[in-house]
């Protein structure tokens, strides 16, 4: 599908038929998912697949019963690894010249170094670039997806045995529509949203 028609076309889909995305489509999917950007090169986003049907089950109970989640056919959880930073980082240059590395390396220590917040805003940041790719990629396949926040996240965290350091950012339901989004509820102008220069 043309890009600016896969945009206007992607809805958050609540309602699924009984269809399989392929195994093909799903592999293509992620691979688009692993270009997206990330500050430094980290690539941080984690994708929990949940193809456990007690599993998908029981994290439909942690997220007020919301039916997609079960109704969907596929189910993942965009996590974020906030420590990636630190884990073996020359593996996200490897490819780069030496003297590129040498500079880099130093710099994304100092960067994140003893910065909690920055080193989550960083994870949510990425994983909802990542989120997007997952939806435009789905969409230019021919299927449908819900971004979710609407659960609970501890509980959730628990469910998934989430690593330390590791951070969920929203669930993603991924199928073919069985009934099509309602109508937009609304965009706000876009005098609104893009502002010149300065607040
Ligand atoms: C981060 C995020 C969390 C969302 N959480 C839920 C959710 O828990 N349940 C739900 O039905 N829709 C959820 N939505 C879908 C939004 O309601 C929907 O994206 C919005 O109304 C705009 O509609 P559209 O995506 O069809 O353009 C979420 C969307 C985003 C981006």
């Amino acid at each position: 599908m043309e890009f600016f028609a896969t945009v206007a076309a992607r809805r958050a889909i609540k309602h699924y038929a009984d269809k399989p995305v392929t195994e093909a489509d799903f592999e293509r999917i992620m691979q688009a998912v692993l270009l997206s950007p990330t500050s430094y090169n980290i690539q941080h986003w984690r994708f929990v697949r949940v193809t456990d049907s007690q599993l998908r089950t029981e994290l439909q109970a942690a997220a007020w019963g919301q039916t997609q989640i079960t109704e969907a056919a596929e189910l993942v959880i965009v996590c974020a690894d906030t420590q990636a930073w630190s884990d073996n980082p020359q593996r996200y240059w490897a490819n780069a010249p030496a003297d590129v590395q040498a500079m880099m390396l130093p710099m994304l220590a100092s960067f994140y170094q003893g910065k909690g917040l920055l080193q989550r805003d960083e994870a949510m940041r990425s994983s909802g670039m990542a989120a997007q790719t997952f939806m435009l990629a789905a969409k230019a396949l021919g299927y449908d997806t819900c971004p979710m926040i609407g659960f609970d996240n501890e509980r959730v965290a628990e469910m998934v045995n989430l690593p330390a350091g590791h951070v969920i950012s929203m669930f993603i339901t991924l199928g073919s529509a069985d009934k099509p989004a309602n109508p937009r509820a609304g965009q706000i102008p876009l005098t609104e949203v893009l502002i010149e220069n300065r607040f």
